[in-house]
Formats: structure tokens, C-alpha cells, sequence
């Protein structure tokens, strides 16, 4: 007879161990067939060798059943390790992309203004003199041009300095009335804290028959995007000079910050300037064919509008692509 608790105890796995059962107490099984044997043995043997096989088959159980315990803790442990997680291992996560602050701030004064039925016009960031500066009323040499670092091309073509050449384009293009903005990127040569070499614009446009827009027309829209804009903030018009409009003004808000008491961000003054308007300058109109027409425009920065907005101190920290300060934002 095999020596089958030592056969258990050399079992290294659980799959030989179940073939070491089916050995011994398979059908075929050793022991099985010792009991079978049973019947032909001599009967005063019997008792005896009966006796026996049920030690045997007793034995063999307990042995049996304490070595699967011990091998199913050991695979069990094994298992354990193979799928082992490690919690303090980096993950990296899946950023989910958002828009821009300067973006964000666009579509908010697009919206402004499309609620109120103006059209969206674009233009050229490459443009010509004609409808960065001549048709604006900005002739050669005119001083007013030093207002603007252009960037030129040498061939006459020039970077936009600003959305207003998009009210030229448009009104080449269009029959009056005409109530449109125009978003877009615009370029200087300029880098400072509160210069960026491109930056943003919208620019506004309203042309009507003659005497049917006034600066009361103007007042009203303007206090009515400001306040939706930044709340509720006093407007003031100050009397300025913009070589395409006339009269010109240059619009401030009070200080949102410090509710007009003055602070860093207003420079002590209790008011921030917000944008430039006035009513369109008889001489634009005549640049483009127009006659007997009256009209407002008005054009601001969309970066400054974001550094009010969300008080940043630094243009520039817009440009760098520093997430950590994005997500901060909007
Ligand atoms: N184009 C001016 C600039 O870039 C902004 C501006 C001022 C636009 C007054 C206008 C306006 O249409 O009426 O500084």
C-alpha cells in the first residue's frame, strides 16, 4: 500500500493533492479497492484489516483536508500578491479641457450683444492702410498713428492695430442701417504688464439715416453692457479724442473693487476706464460712399475687461498657459 500521508504531505499544489485523492479514494482509488477486497479476505482476518482501513481512511481525511487548508491559503496569498494595488502609486488624471478667461469674457459680451440684434462681422488680421488708418481718418503722417505700434509687412500690408477696420470692411460691403460688433485678435508691438503683442477687440458699429443715432443712443447701450458686465457700477463718459469718431469720449466704471473708494487697482482714483466711443466722424463716412447717415462706434479691450473681471494684476499671466492659475478662473 502507498504510503499516502507522506504522498500528502509532499503535495505541493492543489491540483496534484486532488489527484493524490483520486488515488486513493477515487473509485479505482487504493484504499477504495482495499475495502472492495474486503469480501474475499478470510473473515477472522476481517474485523481486523476492516479496522485498519477505516484508521486509514480516517487518517487520510484529516491529513487531507488540514493540507488543502494550508495550500488554498498559500495560493489565496499568492493571488493576493500578483494583484497587490498600490495606493501611493501617481496616477495621472484626465484633465478635462475648458475655455479660455479671455474667451470666456468674448462670449459674454457676444451674447450682450447679439440679444440685442447686432450681427457679427470679421475682417482680415492682415490688413492694409486703407482700413487700418486712411479710411478711419488717420491719414500719413497723421500723429495719431504713433497711438498704435503697428507691425508692417514692408510690401504696405500691416498687422491690425485694432477691430475697426471690420467697420470700414462692412460698410463697403453693406447698405446702411448697419448694427453690428466686430470680435477679434489685433496686434501691436508692445509688451508690459498691461500690453501683450496680440490681444483682443469687439468693435462696435450703429449707422442709421441722418439724425436717427445719437450720443444719447450710444449712453444707453454702453451703460447697459457695463452694468451687465461688471454689476452695478456708476458710468461715466469723459470727453476724449479718436481720429474716427466725433465727439469722442472714453467711458470709466467705478472701481468694482473697492466700490469707488480707491485702491491699487484704480490707482487711487476710484474709477477704471473701461473703452473708447464716440459718434462716427463725418470724414469715415465719406471714406466709404456714405451719405446723409448718422452713427456711433465704440471699441474695447477684452483682455482688459478680463483683468478687471477676475482682478489679475499681470496682462501676461493670460498668455502663459499656466493651468493652475486658469482653473482658478471662469
Ligand atoms: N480703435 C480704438 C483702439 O484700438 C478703439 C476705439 C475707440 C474704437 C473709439 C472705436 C471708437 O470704434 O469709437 O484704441
Amino acid at each position: 500500500m502507498t504510503d499516502w500521508l507522506k504522498e500528502i504531505d509532499k503535495a505541493q499544489d492543489l491540483e496534484i493533492l486532488e489527484s493524490i485523492r483520486i488515488g486513493a479514494l477515487g473509485k479505482k482509488g487504493e484504499i477504495t479497492q482495499a475495502f472492495a477486497a474486503l469480501k474475499e479476505a478470510d473473515e477472522a482476518q476481517k474485523p481486523l484489516i476492516a479496522k485498519s482501513l477505516n484508521e486509514l481512511k480516517n487518517s487520510f481525511a484529516l491529513a487531507f483536508s488540514a493540507k488543502k487548508e494550508s495550500l488554498e491559503m498559500v495560493a489565496l496569498s499568492q493571488a493576493l500578491q500578483a494583484e497587490r494595488i498600490d495606493v501611493s502609486r501617481f496616477a495621472p488624471r484626465n484633465e478635462i479641457g475648458a475655455l479660455h478667461p479671455v474667451m470666456h469674457v468674448m462670449d459674454e459680451i457676444i451674447d450682450f450683444f447679439m440679444q440685442r440684434n447686432f450681427t457679427i462681422e470679421t475682417g482680415p488680421m492682415v490688413e492694409d492702410d486703407f482700413h487700418n488708418f486712411e479710411a478711419l481718418n488717420l491719414p500719413k503722417h497723421h500723429p495719431a498713428r504713433d497711438m498704435q505700434d503697428t507691425f508692417y509687412f514692408g510690401d504696405g500690408r500691416l498687422l491690425r492695430t485694432h477691430t475697426s477696420p471690420v467697420q470700414i470692411r462692412t460698410m463697403l460691403g453693406k447698405k446702411p442701417p448697419i448694427r453690428m460688433i466686430a470680435p477679434g485678435s489685433v496686434f501691436r508691438r508692445d509688451f508690459d504688464i498691461t500690453h501683450t503683442p496680440m490681444f483682443h477687440q469687439v468693435e462696435g458699429l450703429i449707422v442709421d439715416g441722418k439724425d436717427k443715432v445719437s450720443f444719447a443712443h450710444l449712453k444707453h447701450i454702453l451703460e447697459a453692457f457695463l452694468t451687465h458686465m461688471f454689476g452695478d457700477v456708476a458710468v461715466r463718459f469723459r470727453p476724449s479724442f479718436f481720429p474716427f469718431t466725433e465727439p469722442s469720449a472714453e467711458v470709466d466704471i467705478s472701481c468694482h473693487f473697492c466700490k469707488g473708494e480707491g485702491c491699487r487697482v484704480c490707482k487711487h482714483t476710484g474709477w477704471l476706464e473701461v473703452l473708447g466711443c464716440g459718434m462716427v466722424d463725418g470724414n469715415v463716412f465719406e471714406a466709404v460712399g456714405y451719405e446723409d447717415v448718422s452713427g456711433y462706434a465704440f471699441g474695447l479691450g477684452v483682455e482688459r475687461f478680463a483683468m478687471l473681471l477676475y482682478g489679475i494684476g499681470d496682462l501676461r499671466s493670460l498668455f502663459e498657459g499656466d493651468v493652475r492659475l486658469l482653473e482658478q478662473l471662469v
